[in-house]
């Protein structure tokens, strides 16, 4: 037997990671998405199994060579496949109704057509576009973090930001830190090539009051393993 490399401080551990993005119907061959390939949710599964975790992976949409990773990986993870952000939300508290930890790294779609019709839309010449009503979806994370499926459990996100008039990346992460109230958020910068589809990762954790308590920059399984070092601190 070969000696593990990693520490084993999440031996006997359940953790749930959401990774990728969810896609909303829009008729039964067009969906509203976004471009999260799961490579960060996924790195963070990984590094959770390394380290003696026992994880369910609900895995949203990922990229091809990220799901090729997850079935390459040295660790067996579950895994649970979900398409749309309710099956998300049914997937990820079915599997914390037991989990010490969940983080939600997917990107998960804030709004969705208000009805999805059976039948493909079909443009009428002559007729311009006819408009998509969206209705927004639940929370998941701020859900989590006000229920607690489980006491004692620590709930952790992610914020994707791009710094706009209204506010840096940071001001923009610590505002969604205390929103959400959860006991950690991840704050990366997105946009113009950062964060989406790379194989490295810049983030700035910060507790549920907006401080910043760490701080990760490198591959996304170096980020992981430091997000890891954050929450094994938080664990009873
Ligand atoms: N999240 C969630 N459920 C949603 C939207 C987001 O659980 N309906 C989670 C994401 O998985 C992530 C965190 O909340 O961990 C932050 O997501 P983000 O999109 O950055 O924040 P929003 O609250 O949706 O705010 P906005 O998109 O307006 O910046
Ligand atoms: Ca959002």
């Amino acid at each position: 037997l070969v000696e593990p490399a990693e520490p084993q401080d999440l031996a006997g551990r359940h953790v749930v990671v959401s990774a990728g993005g969810t896609r909303e119907l829009i008729d039964p061959v067009r969906f509203i998405g976004n471009r999260s390939s799961g490579r960060q949710g996924v790195a963070l599964a990984q590094a959770a199994a390394a380290r003696g975790a026992h994880v369910t992976l609900v895995a949203a949409n990922l990229a091809q060579d990220v799901t090729d990773q997850v079935r390459t990986g040295e660790r067996p993870c579950a895994v649970v496949q979900v398409e749309s952000t309710a099956e998300l939300r049914d997937a990820v508290r079915t599997a914390g109704a037991d989990a010490d930890v969940v983080v939600m790294a997917a990107a998960v779609a804030d709004f969705r057509p208000a009805a999805t019709p059976d039948a493909k839309i079909k443009k009428v010449p002559g007729q311009g576009p006819a408009p998509i009503e969206l209705v927004e979806n639940p929370d998941i994370l701020a859900e989590l973090a006000r229920e607690r499926l489980r006491p004692g459990q620590v709930v952790v996100g992610f914020a994707a930001e791009t710094g706009d008039a209204s506010g840096s990346v940071l001001e923009h992460g610590r505002a969604k830190a205390r929103r959400k109230g959860a006991d950690l958020i991840a704050v990366n910068a997105v946009g113009s090539g950062r964060g989406f589809g790379t194989d490295t990762n810049d983030v700035t954790v910060l507790d549920g009051a907006g401080d910043v308590v760490g701080q990760a920059a490198g591959t996304k399984r170096e980020v992981a393993d430091a997000l890891w070092d954050a929450v094994v601190k938080l664990l009873p």
